[in-house]
């Protein structure tokens, strides 16, 4: 019988392994990464700020690899992937952003700022980790939002391009029985995405207590981690409805 206890064994499970992470610089991605980075693992972090990079390679030098890239750009991938170890673990697609549409006025532009790094980056990085799977990958996180349970006014965008996400990776799995898939919807979380935001932030969590639930989910190998369950219930009930409820509750939105 093994002498290790079931601590231990929490403890050790990301301990050693290679790990890429985007969106390490802030919000949600900064405490998943140190979160791993505790727990002994080697996170190769992407982001574009530098300084933020560098300040996380000074806290921990033996385990963090800055990768400095801008994942919008087609060749962001590229310069990542010549970085990396000849073996990775598990990757985690985190990095994004939410910019909103203001009544109902397209901004083509605005759009495909969002489904840059939220949707395209995100499938890139399927491209370069999952196509032959020469890293050998074996868990692989992408954190999507609740947004795209229930449209909410002004995020057509955002939502769009989270829904997209989800559903890109629901699919893709299918293919790939051996690697553990996971697909984060997070609700209100307290980070520089959200500060921005002017209205009522309901259930909103702080982001150490998102990664602290992220990272157990991904030892427990959800297929699925959405969190808060109050509000990922009343969102999933709220998408239940009919159709014309559903569009009289968005309507009473966007004219409070
Ligand atoms: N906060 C919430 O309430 C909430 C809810 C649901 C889902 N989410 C999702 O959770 C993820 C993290 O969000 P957050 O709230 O933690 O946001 P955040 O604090 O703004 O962090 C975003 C991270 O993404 C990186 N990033 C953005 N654009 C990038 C690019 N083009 N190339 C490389 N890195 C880029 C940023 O780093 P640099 O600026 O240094 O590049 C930063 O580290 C996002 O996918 C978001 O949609 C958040």
């Amino acid at each position: 019988m093994s002498d290790l206890n079931k601590n231990d064994v929490k403890a050790c499970y990301f301990a050693n392994k290679n790990i890429v992470i985007t969106g390490v610089t802030s919000g949600i991605g900064l405490s998943i990464t140190h979160l791993l980075l505790k727990q002994g693992a080697i996170v190769y972090g992407i982001a574009r700020n530098q300084d933020k990079l560098n300040d996380i390679k000074t806290k921990y030098p033996d385990n963090f690899i800055p990768v400095e890239a801008d994942l919008s750009d087609d060749s962001g991938w590229d310069d990542v992937a010549n970085k990396l170890s000849d073996s990775i673990d598990t990757v985690i697609l985190n990095a994004g952003t939410c910019e909103y549409m203001e009544n109902g006025l397209v901004d083509v532009d605005l759009i495909k700022r969002v489904f840059d790094i939220n949707f395209f980056a995100n499938i890139s990085a399927a491209k370069l980790f999952l196509n032959e799977n020469k890293w050998s990958v074996k868990q692989y996180c992408v954190v999507s939002s609740s947004a795209h349970f229930f449209a909410m006014p002004r995020g057509e965008a955002y939502g769009a391009s989270k829904a997209a996400l989800s559903y890109f990776y629901e699919s893709l799995q299918l293919s790939h029985p051996d690697i553990a898939f996971s697909i984060v919807h997070p609700g209100f979380v307290e980070t520089p995405l959200t500060d921005k935001n002017d209205f009522d932030m309901p259930f909103k969590i702080t982001s150490d207590k998102a990664a602290d639930i992220i990272v157990k989910g991904l030892m427990k190998k959800k297929k699925q981690i959405n969190f808060p369950w109050l509000f990922m219930f009343i969102l999933k009930t709220l998408g239940k409805l009919p159709s014309s409820l559903r569009y009289k509750l968005g309507k009473g939105m966007v004219e409070k």
